[in-house]
């Protein structure tokens, strides 16, 4: 079913005190809602914050996971510790992770194939550079993203997969893409899904857009048609900015 979503990605902040003072924002103040609400602490205080939402309808997402099930990879976080801790959907292939860690199709799609036998929610991160867009080849950057990774695999997956549109030039820049914008790509992505799977699939499909969402803009983008809802970055930092952001999307 296709579900209407708020997920906040707090990236590399926050203190443990920070998360849990977020978190209890967030308890007390998001309310009844038919918005599926996510946040995605780092990885140290994912435990916590579960432990926090046991009672509350807010899921806890993991930032990343290895593409390896295990072993002697220092540094790295497998997805059966996630599991171990009470998390079960993680982002993959956000363009901070593409860009700066050098995450290319190839790894993204081992990740994806990781999460899904290990029987993990994903939400997979798409979404062009600003030379795409102005070289007017953003539509092909998308489809070639998508094409080397969630295109490949199976019908029955894809009931675990949430996309995200973040189109890189908009992140954390103040610049948003125009609802406009967002809609015409969600739409072609959503068709290109109808086309290759089955209308189904295409419509039960959530895709969410990412890339400088506030309150002041969340109403515009949200009320396109082929926009499920936001993953935000700087705006979920403040738990009042991301309240009116999930209002927005009611
Ligand atoms: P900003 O909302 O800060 O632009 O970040 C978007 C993002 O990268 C969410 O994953």
């Amino acid at each position: 079913m296709r579900k209407k979503i708020v997920a906040g990605n707090w990236k590399m902040n926050n203190s443990l005190n920070e998360t849990i003072n977020l978190i209890n924002d967030l308890k007390q103040n998001v309310g009844r809602t038919d918005v599926k609400v996510m946040i995605s602490p780092s990885f140290p205080f994912l435990k916590t914050a579960v432990d926090q939402l046991k009672d509350v309808n807010i899921e806890v997402v993991a930032q990343n996971i290895n593409d390896n099930k295990s072993g002697a990879y220092t540094g790295e976080v497998s997805t059966d510790m996630l599991k171990s801790v009470g998390v079960y959907t993680t982002l993959i292939g956000h363009s901070e992770r593409r860009a700066y860690y050098h995450e290319n199709d190839e790894l993204l799609l081992k990740k994806i194939n990781l999460a899904l036998e290990s029987n993990l929610n994903i939400i997979f991160c798409f979404g062009e550079e600003l030379k795409d867009r102005k070289s007017n080849s953003h539509f092909d950057i998308v489809k070639s993203q998508l094409d080397n990774t969630v295109m490949k695999l199976d019908a029955k997956s894809w009931q675990k997969i949430v996309l995200a549109y973040e189109p890189v030039w908009a992140i954390g820049t103040g610049e948003t893409a125009s609802a406009d914008q967002a809609q015409e790509i969600h739409e072609f992505v959503r068709n290109y899904i109808l086309e290759k799977f089955s209308h189904k699939i295409a419509n039960d499909l959530s895709i969410i857009y990412g890339g400088s969402v506030k309150p002041s803009n969340a109403v515009e983008i949200f009320n396109k048609k082929d926009v499920d809802g936001g993953l935000i970055g700087g705006a979920a930092l403040n738990s009042n900015d991301f309240i009116q952001i999930i209002k927005a999307n009611n």
